[in-house]
């Protein structure tokens, strides 16, 4: 497909921001481009004796995702001018890791990718490019390289959908203490990074009740956070060809280092997965509804299904309606502030799209 072509297509595209909440199993995006030949080879590498960790306790492995032209600052200036705004979010953030509310969204429509790469390199924010798989069909083509590998590698992986969102944030930029409700991996592409990894479905780290907010997409992911925590994070300092992952649903929070950093962010769904987010959003559903406490966090069996097919029957009767918590925009991007970004409201200096 030529280049103006998906530029078009692109445009009127509308999807759900990548959130907490499971998707369906999607059918094929007729936008994106049905066969884009990478003009590299994607190469994920994995310690014979890391393979029994993925997915279970944080692990580092290596790739060659650095060495490809589709991160260079022309690549993403490109990808940020072709990528539909409604889907991408430019948030900044303060100092304190435990002060997660000073988290702000800053708008970015109509300033160019130029300037957006501009901004985050002189700022303090970081561009999260939503589903860039959809958008891209050479992103849908690497994320699918890249479970290929991991699968052919893993025994027992076997997934059955991914995503992928990419990372671009500043020097110095920092993401709160949090837990995804989905599988990831971290893909480190450009600039060094230290990621703390807290122990998985640990109560000392996050309640089950605040997880089955998260998996039932009713609540932001960032949870309150002590400094304590620490003694019992695993830290790494991650640098470009190098990729990370965890136990589903550990929290985690990230500092970058004095360097602009590009990541890419995959989410891969599967059989136990989906269990999993079933059985805790049914059991958000029985607590709020029924007042139903300490049920049975056990993923597989008899009392696991009954559970989803209760809520399932409820939701689709519309004792259940769908909640999602979605932050509001108090900036916006300039490239010519010395952060970066500006109240809302102050007049813009920075250039424009098509000026
Ligand atoms: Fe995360």
């Amino acid at each position: 497909m030529e280049l103006s072509e998906r530029k078009s297509s692109m445009a009127d595209q509308v999807w759900e921001p990548i959130s907490n909440l499971f998707p369906p199993h999607p059918a094929v995006d007729p936008n994106v481009g049905a066969k884009t030949n990478l003009s590299f080879i994607p190469r994920v590498q994995l310690a014979e004796a890391s393979k029994a960790d993925f997915g279970v306790r944080p692990m580092v492995a290596q790739h060659n995702l650095h060495e490809s032209d589709m991160f260079s600052d022309a690549a993403l200036i490109d990808l940020l001018d072709r990528f539909p705004r409604k889907n991408l979010y430019a948030l900044t953030m303060g100092t304190d890791p435990t002060r997660a509310e000073e988290n702000r969204l800053a708008l970015n429509e109509g300033v160019s990718g130029a300037d957006l790469l501009r901004a985050v390199k002189k700022g303090r924010f970081w561009l999260n490019i939503t589903r860039v798989d959809r958008a891209d069909g050479g992103y849908r083509q690497l994320i699918d390289e890249l479970y290929a590998q991991l699968a052919a590698q893993i025994p027992g992986f076997a997934p059955d959908f991914s995503q992928g969102s990419l990372i671009i944030s500043s020097p110095h930029a920092l993401v709160y203490y949090h837990a995804d409700a989905p599988a990831s991996v971290l893909w480190h592409i450009r600039g060094r990074k230290r990621v703390w990894v807290y122990p998985a479905l640990d109560e000392r780290y996050m309640t089950r009740e605040v997880l089955e907010d998260i998996h039932a997409g009713v609540r932001h992911e960032y949870l309150s956070y002590e400094k304590s925590y620490d003694d019992g994070a695993i830290v790494y300092e991650l640098e470009p060809g190098q990729w990370t992952a965890w136990a589903q649903n550990a929290p985690h929070r990230v500092t970058n280092l004095d360097s602009v950093n590009v990541s890419l962010s995959t989410e891969h769904f599967t059989a136990q997965s989906r269990w999993r987010a079933r059985v805790y959003t049914a059991n958000r559903f029985l607590r709020v509804r029924f007042g139903l406490r300490n049920l049975s966090a056990r993923e597989q069996g008899a009392g696991a299904i009954a559970k989803t097919v209760i809520h399932r029957l409820a939701a689709k009767v519309g004792l259940d309606p769908a909640q999602v918590k979605r932050h509001i925009p108090t900036l916006r991007v300039d490239a010519d502030a010395p952060g970066g970004v500006v109240p809302l409201g102050e007049p813009c200096v920075a250039s424009k799209v098509g000026n």
